[in-house]
């Protein structure tokens, strides 16, 4: 989705701090890219369709001057086809005002129609295009840029992350925003703005997050941030502990095969600082704020997510379950605005998401907040929507994750989840101390088992079954138990970069229906590591391959039992089970990569996604 990125510096050039920004967030999908610069004779503008290097070129050939400031958009077209004339910034019909937008403003026809009323003229079918020739027209009457923007904002309904400058107004850049997403990066060499904080890593990990409806007038040397009403406050600049580096790709050929051989880093960053071993229990950061007895308090779990997230919410669901003996339910958050409203209560609701910014997730976290309940928010992103609106927090300490399809943030919030069933079966003493440890040194001892996966012999049967999966045009993902999420994100990653039809089913079900599928032609993808489920794994891979379905099977290495009932191992190490799922998903993100890479797919950006959902 679009994405923002600006600077101000007091003397030299910031186009190609800008530019460098920009590809940052190419990972988000996007249509066309454009930049404006300030110059002594008014504002340049450069906008090119399709990819930023488009827009490089255009540069090159059609010169853009040296300067102090600068504002650059990738667009994702909502309002107007992907066009150049259609991609931001855009600016005002006399040329004055420039703006770029994150965001749909709703009542934009209306205010089209208004603003023609009064002489403005469009080029362009964007809501953009408007709101700009708003703000021109309010800062015709008002002269200050700052309240033209706000006076601007007034009339306008929706959502919006914007950058604002006017050859009025050299030396100030305006920032704002509401329900979506902008921070503003500060540093003795400049200040800046992004949708996203990767976009500014390489200048500054110094960050004031702005909260809905506020809005900053920013200076070279620093920024002054407005509330709501337009009164200035404070607020201290937040830490950024990501590195330039993660949000790279450091020689990988795709950031999702990158992000994928991160996992057992992830497993010690989301984990090992918080291992509390001489009382086996876990210490959550201040923000988590749920002592003992509020722990003891809560009598039932509500787990809500979208996507991937999802997956993780059904997991998390089984853990706390298991290790907290809390009955818990998990809900697609895009459904449960539609579900009755009974009495909170006692219940506390787990909010999973990566970004903290997917639409369907925030609104049901707002939604359970306005019913009276609690919200705990499991997130990547330190300063997101979600980060600082749910009541209690835990971050899951992956790094910027950049591939779409979502790989090792899927793995830290198991992580996450596992420490919160162990957090929360410790308050309630169902664990003892020496449980605790115990499950805390089973999470410890996975980190070198991970490795087994990355090794020659896994890599190798990973492509032998990707060459041959490459060829089909459906398949089915089968697990049980903690194995059947598993199933369900092996075929989301299958089906969103390969574009192979997949569908992910708790192994029972099979007979009910999805059996009719199956022949030579129709392969089956099961999880049967050891555990509960493993025998009847087992009965299903035989029926499968009685009617001539190819088994690929997710199995221990050395299961000599399992590999005769398999046409195709994919071997792991052996876990406990409440870990399995954590071992068993990897071999199935590379064997989705593996095939995607077969097939020619744009592995990194699939068609039609976006790696933050922020339209419900
Ligand atoms: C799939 C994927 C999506 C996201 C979903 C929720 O690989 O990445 O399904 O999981 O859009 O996103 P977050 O976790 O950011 O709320």
């Amino acid at each position: 989705m679009c994405g923002i990125v600006a600077a101000l510096t007091a003397s030299g050039n910031v186009v190609p701090d800008v530019i460098s920004g920009l590809k940052t967030l190419e990972y988000r999908g996007y249509d066309s890219a454009g930049i404006s610069v300030m110059t002594d004779s008014g504002l340049q503008v450069r906008r090119k369709m399709g990819k930023i290097a488009n827009l490089e070129a255009e540069l090159l050939s059609n010169g853009l001057p040296n300067s102090v400031q600068a504002v650059a958009h990738t667009r994702w077209a909502t309002h107007g086809v992907p066009a150049d004339r259609n991609a931001h910034p855009h600016t005002d019909d006399t040329g004055e005002v420039v703006l770029v937008h994150n965001g749909i403003i709703e009542n934009y026809a209306e205010l089209r129609t208004w603003l023609r009323g009064h002489g403005h003229h469009f080029q362009s079918e964007t809501d953009t295009e408007v709101f700009v020739n708003l703000i021109a027209y309010h800062l015709r009457k008002l002269g200050d840029l700052h309240a033209a923007v706000r006076a601007a904002l007034e009339q306008a309904h929706g959502a919006y992350g914007i950058v604002c400058m006017a050859a009025t107004h050299p030396g100030i850049l305006v920032v704002a925003r509401m329900d979506s997403p902008l921070v503003v990066g500060v540093s003795e060499n400049g200040t800046y703005a992004a949708s996203d904080m990767p976009a500014l890593l390489h200048l500054t990990r110094d960050f004031v997050i702005l909260e809905n409806g506020e809005s900053a007038v920013l200076t070279a040397s620093g920024c002054q941030l407005y509330d709501a009403k337009g009164s200035a406050i404070e607020r201290p600049t937040q830490r950024c502990d990501w590195t330039p580096e993660q949000a790279e790709k450091g020689g990988y050929p795709h950031f999702m095969l990158k992000e994928i051989e991160e996992q057992p880093d992830v497993l010690a960053r989301t984990a090992f600082d918080r291992f509390h071993d001489s009382n086996g229990d876990v210490d959550f950061e201040p923000e988590f704020g749920l002592d003992d007895a509020e722990l003891r308090y809560f009598s039932r779990l509500r787990f809500m997510a979208m996507g991937t997230s999802l997956h993780s919410a059904i997991l998390g669901q089984q853990m706390l379950a298991k290790l907290a003996r809390l009955p818990g339910e998990t809900l697609n958050a895009s459904e449960f605005l539609y579900s009755p409203e009974l009495e909170e209560g006692d219940a506390l609701t787990v909010i999973i998401s990566q970004s903290g910014e997917t639409a369907d997730s925030l609104r049901a976290m707002r939604e359970v907040q306005r019913r009276g309940g609690r919200v705990l928010g499991i997130c990547n992103v330190m300063g997101s929507t979600l980060a600082r609106e749910a009541d209690h927090l835990i971050l899951t300490h992956c790094g910027p994750e950049v591939g779409v399809a979502s790989t090792k943030a899927f793995f830290g919030q198991l992580t996450a989840l596992y420490l919160l069933a162990i957090r929360i079966g410790r308050a309630r003493r169902v664990l003892a101390p020496s449980q605790g440890r115990e499950l805390l040194n089973d999470l410890r001892a996975l980190r070198p088992k991970l490795d087994v996966l990355f090794g020659k012999e896994s890599r190798e049967a990973v492509r032998v079954a990707a060459d041959y999966l490459a060829g089909v045009k459906s398949c089915l993902f089968l697990g049980r138990g903690m194995n059947f999420p598993i199933a369900l994100e092996g075929a989301l990653k299958l089906k969103e970069i390969s574009y192979i039809h997949a569908e992910g089913y708790p192994a029972g079900e099979m007979k009910h229906g999805p059996i009719a599928l199956i022949d030579e032609n129709f392969p089956v993808i099961a999880i049967a590591t050891p555990g509960r489920t493993y025998d009847k794994m087992i009965s299903n891979m035989e029926e499968v391959r009685a009617r001539k379905g190819k088994v690929i099977a997710v199995a221990v290495n050395g299961d000599s039992k399992l590999a005769a009932q398999a046409d195709f191992v994919l071997p792991v190490p052996e876990v406990p089970e409440l870990l399995s799922p954590l071992v068993n998903i990897i071999p199935l993100q590379q064997l989705s990569y593996e095939v995607a890479l077969r097939l020619g797919c744009d592995i990194d950006q699939p068609r039609n996604l976006a790696k933050s959902v922020t339209v419900e």
